[in-house]
C-alpha cells in the first residue's frame, strides 16, 4: 500500500487536493463536488475553509463569510444557498425560501440548517492570523455567529432543555442515518409513499433519479428514503418554515446527537471567540450553552455503554447506534472515563475497528451496509471530528494512527466522497471538496 509519511508524497497529495479544490471553486464559495453538488452547503463549507487556511488564509475567511450571505434576519444559518444556474433551476422552487418573512429577499436558500461547524471554522481560521488580524476577524463575524447561536436556542430549544431539535434528516448532516430513517419507517411514511413501496413502482422511479449520473444508485439512499425525505421537506414548506406551526403537530422532531456534539463545541469555540475580543456572550445564550453541556448525558444510555439521539417529543433514546456515539469526544465536554469507554468502542472489532475506520454505522449492526451512504461507509469529515476528539482527551497515539489510515485510504482510493470501510472500495461522488481540504488539514496537523 502506498505510504504517504515521507514530506514528499505529503506535498504531492497536497497538490492534489488543492486541485480538486480549485476545480469545485464557484469564485467565493466552493462547491461539495462538480455536477451533482451545485449549491453551497453549510457545513461543507466549514470544513473546506478549515482546509484552505493552510495555504490561502483570505480565501478561506471568504469561504466562511460567503455563507453569511444566506442568513435569515432570525440568525438561522440555511444549510444551503441555491445556485440559480441552468441544471439546479428547480431548486429554488422546491424550497421557496421566500414564504418565510425571514428569508434574505436577494439569494434563495433551503429554510433547515446543518450542523453549526461555522464557530469551529472562524476560530481554526483565526490561529492562522496573528492577533491583530485575528481580532478583526473575530469581530467582523461575531455578531452573525451569536444571532445564529441564540436562533438555535430561541428556535430548537423551546423547553430550554439545553439540547436543539432537528426537523429534517437533511440538518443532521447525515441525510440517511438510521435512527432517523428508523423512525421514519416506524411511523411516518405518507400514505402515497407506501403505496408507492407495495406496488414496487420505486423499481421504475429509480430511472428518473439525478444522482445515477454520478454515481451507482446502490450507493445512494433508497428511492423510498429519497420520496420520503422529500416529502418531509415539502411539509415544512407548507409551514412555511414556521417553527411553531411545524412543532404544533410535529411528526419528526429529534435532538439528534451528531448535531448536539458539534453544537457543544461550536459553543465551546464561540467563547473563546468572545474572549479573543473582549466581548460578553448575551446571559440568555450564555445560560443555554452551559446547559447543553449537561445536556449530553440525557442522550446517554448506560445499559448499552452508547449515546443516542432521542425524540423531541417522548424524549425516548433512539437505541439505534451509529458513529455518532464516538463524538461527544469531538464535544469534548464528558468526562476522562466516559471519554476512554468511547476509545474502547472505537477499537472494537464488531463495532468500528475495520481496515478503513471509521465506518458510519457499527459493523455488527443490521444496517450496516458499506456502500451505501451514511448507513456504512468511512466519511473523511466524520474521521476528521474524532480525530480532533481523540487529541482534546490525551489520546494522540491514537489521533496518530487514525490520520495514518485516513491518508492511506485517500491516497490508494482517491478524494471520494465516500468509502467502503472494509475493502476501501471507494464510492458517491468523486473529487469532493471536504475529502481535498481535510486530508490537507490532516496532513498539516498529523504529528
Ligand atoms: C449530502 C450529505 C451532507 C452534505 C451534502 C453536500 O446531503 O449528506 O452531509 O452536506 O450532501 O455535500
Amino acid at each position: 500500500m502506498t505510504k504517504t509519511n515521507t514530506s514528499e508524497e505529503s506535498e504531492d497529495l497536497t497538490d492534489q487536493a488543492i486541485a480538486v479544490l480549485a476545480e469545485n471553486d464557484r469564485g467565493d464559495y466552493t462547491v461539495p463536488a462538480h455536477g451533482l453538488y451545485p449549491h453551497q452547503w453549510l457545513w461543507d463549507s466549514c470544513f473546506i475553509a478549515i482546509g484552505i487556511r493552510h495555504y490561502d488564509v483570505e480565501r478561506a475567511q471568504q469561504e466562511v463569510v460567503s455563507l453569511l450571505r444566506g442568513q435569515w434576519s432570525n440568525g438561522m444559518l440555511p444549510n444551503m444557498i441555491l445556485s440559480n444556474n441552468k441544471t439546479s433551476k428547480h431548486s429554488p422552487e422546491m424550497w421557496r425560501s421566500q414564504l418565510s418573512p425571514f428569508a434574505p429577499d436577494n439569494v434563495a436558500t433551503s429554510g433547515i440548517t446543518q450542523p453549526p461547524m461555522i464557530a469551529e471554522a472562524v476560530m481554526q481560521i483565526g490561529e492562522k492570523l496573528p492577533l491583530a488580524e485575528r481580532r478583526s476577524w473575530y469581530q467582523k463575524v461575531f455578531p452573525a455567529l451569536v444571532a445564529y447561536h441564540q436562533w438555535i436556542y430561541a428556535e430548537r430549544d423551546p423547553h430550554n432543555e439545553g439540547l436543539a431539535l432537528q426537523i429534517h434528516p437533511w440538518e443532521t448532516g447525515l441525510d440517511n442515518t438510521p435512527p432517523w430513517m428508523y423512525e421514519l419507517h416506524q411511523h411516518l411514511l405518507p400514505f402515497w409513499i407506501r403505496a408507492v413501496r407495495y406496488f414496487k413502482v420505486d423499481k421504475f422511479l429509480t430511472l428518473f433519479r439525478k444522482d445515477r449520473k454520478y454515481a451507482l444508485p446502490g450507493e445512494r439512499l433508497s428511492t423510498i428514503d429519497g420520496l420520503a425525505l422529500y416529502s418531509i421537506q415539502r411539509r415544512l414548506r407548507r409551514k412555511s418554515y414556521d417553527i411553531e406551526k411545524i412543532l404544533t403537530h410535529s411528526m419528526l422532531a429529534i435532538e439528534d446527537l451528531n448535531f448536539n456534539c458539534i453544537l457543544i463545541r461550536a459553543n465551546t469555540c464561540l467563547r473563546s471567540i468572545a474572549k479573543t475580543i473582549d466581548k460578553d456572550l448575551p446571559d440568555e445564550l450564555f445560560a443555554s450553552m452551559k446547559k447543553t453541556k449537561n445536556g449530553l448525558d440525557q442522550l446517554w444510555d448506560a445499559y448499552s455503554g452508547q449515546y443516542y439521539s432521542r425524540d423531541f417529543a417522548t424524549h425516548k433514546l433512539i437505541k439505534v447506534p451509529t458513529i455518532a456515539t464516538l463524538l461527544p469526544l469531538y464535544a469534548g465536554t464528558v468526562t476522562e472515563e466516559r471519554a476512554e469507554h468511547l476509545v474502547k468502542l472505537l477499537k472494537n472489532q464488531h463495532l468500528f475497528a475495520c481496515k478503513y475506520p471509521v465506518p458510519s454505522v457499527p459493523l455488527n449492526s443490521e444496517w450496516f451496509k458499506p456502500s451505501v451512504y451514511w448507513q456504512g461507509p468511512t466519511w473523511i469529515n466524520i474521521n476528521w471530528l474524532i480525530i480532533e476528539g481523540l487529541k482534546r482527551y490525551g489520546y494522540d497515539e491514537e489521533a496518530a494512527h487514525l490520520t495514518k489510515q485516513t491518508l492511506e485510504l485517500i491516497t490508494t482510493h482517491g478524494f471520494n466522497e465516500y468509502f467502503s470501510p472494509l475493502d476501501g472500495k471507494p464510492a458517491g461522488v468523486r473529487n469532493f471538496s471536504w475529502t481535498a481540504a481535510l486530508t490537507i488539514d490532516l496532513l498539516q496537523t498529523k504529528s
